[in-house]
């Protein structure tokens, strides 16, 4: 997996206001949603497109659009719905599907209560937006529900990774061979013994919707 950090002073600065505990709901979405434009821009940087003929008032030039099909944006919920408006105003023409994802409090296991994607994803590049790699177990599986079927290209996007977090997923994807990369805001310290990731923002889907 190819791991970008971001590296940005607004991003930095915006992190450091999602962080601070003071920061009530309605900023931290807000937040949350300006962090996933700045972090699109960079998730997209290898997004598929392909020639395109148009006329300007002066002469005829080749530019570029995105090629079909147009990419998929799988937002987890809960939490990653907070990053679905960002990201699809970068990209208004992806199509969206949503996986709903828990993790279990106390195994630390991710499970899958709900899906809403094409059957069929071959030849698909996918965008996984989830503002928390903590031990890795929901974005891993997340992934690989999308490359078994038949996403051929995945970019997961985080907020915030743990480095636990990422050499798991690292590890329990090591047999897919499609290119995955993640692209996030920061790599924090640690987990703690409850598998948050310090020092964090605590709870994304608890500050983001109570
Ligand atoms: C959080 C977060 C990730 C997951 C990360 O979601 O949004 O999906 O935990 O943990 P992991 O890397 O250890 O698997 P949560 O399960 O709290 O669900 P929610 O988004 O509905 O609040």
């Amino acid at each position: 997996m190819r791991v970008e950090l971001a590296n940005h002073p607004l991003i930095a600065h915006k992190l450091t206001y999602l962080r601070d505990k003071r920061t009530d709901s309605p900023t931290f979405r807000r937040l949350a949603e300006e962090l996933v434009t700045l972090l699109a821009y960079e998730a997209t940087r290898e997004v598929r497109v392909e020639p395109f003929e148009i006329e300007t008032p002066v002469a005829p030039t080749t530019g570029i659009k995105l090629s079909s099909p147009k990419p998929l944006v799988v937002p987890i919920l809960r939490a990653g719905l907070g990053m679905l408006e960002g990201m699809v105003r970068l990209l208004p023409s992806a199509e969206v599907g949503f996986l709903g994802m828990q993790r279990n409090e106390e195994t630390l296991e991710a499970i899958t209560y709900a899906n809403r994607l094409p059957d069929d994803l071959s030849g698909r590049q996918c965008y996984v937006l989830d503002p928390m790699l903590a031990t890795g177990g929901t974005l891993a599986m997340a992934i690989r529900y999308l490359a078994e079927r038949g996403a051929d290209d995945i970019t997961a996007v985080t907020l915030l990774s743990a480095p636990e977090g990422i050499k798991a997923v690292e590890e329990q994807l090591a047999d897919l061979t499609i290119p995955i990369t993640l692209v996030t805001g920061a790599i924090d310290e640690r987990l703690n013994e409850n598998g948050y990731i310090v020092p964090g923002l605590g709870d994304a889907g608890d500050r983001l919707y109570g």
